[in-house]
């Protein structure tokens, strides 16, 4: 009890090596969004998931609400009411030459490789280059991550963000 404690809170505080590789949930949160560059009204946003199909999500970003989020492991999961599997994060690779790709939560653990450290959530996906929120084909902001190019120019409704962990409503 007090070990599973202890592992908890080393989870929390971001320190991997405590966390068994095969999965310790840590206790829940939700993700918001603290804006690095771009729109300032992306400020303070919380991940939601944004049904598109059986299992299938895009990521929304909503000012009240937001879904709770955990990670087991490497890996970020979600509680999806009403679900009876589990849900992941995944960064997306189902377009080509975009200067940024969606992210999805879909059935199953999602992607492995992410983590916590003082700019918030992270992958350890080489290709990572940080999270962008944008007003896109939803009609809502959307989460995007950054491939390959750093230094791109932003439409004016997007912002660079980090993700921060922040308590559930
Ligand atoms: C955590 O991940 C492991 C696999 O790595 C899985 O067996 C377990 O069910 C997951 N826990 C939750 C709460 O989804
Ligand atoms: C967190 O990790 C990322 C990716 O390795 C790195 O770019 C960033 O500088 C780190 N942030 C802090 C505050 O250590």
């Amino acid at each position: 009890m007090l070990f599973t404690r202890v592992a908890t809170l080393l989870a929390v505080l971001g320190v991997a090596a405590a966390a068994p590789p095969t999965g310790n949930p840590t206790k829940p949160y939700r993700l918001k969004t603290t804006v690095v560059s771009g729109d300032a009204t992306k400020n303070n946003l919380y991940v939601q998931s944004y049904h598109t199909g059986a299992g299938l999500n895009d990521v929304a970003l909503v000012s009240e609400g937001g879904s709770a989020a955990f990670l087991n492991g490497t890996y970020q999961q979600f509680d999806l009411s009403g679900s009876t599997f589990p849900s992941g994060l995944k960064l997306a690779y189902n377009q080509y030459y975009t200067r940024w790709l969606d992210t999805q939560i879909n059935a199953g653990y999602g992607d492995e490789g992410f983590s916590f450290n003082g700019s918030g959530l992270i992958s350890s996906n080489p290709q990572f280059q940080g999270w962008l929120v944008c007003d896109w084909y939803h009609g809502v902001p959307q989460l995007f991550w950054q491939y390959y190019y750093a230094d791109i120019e932003l439409p004016s409704s997007c912002a660079k963000v980090e993700l921060h962990r922040a308590n559930l409503a």
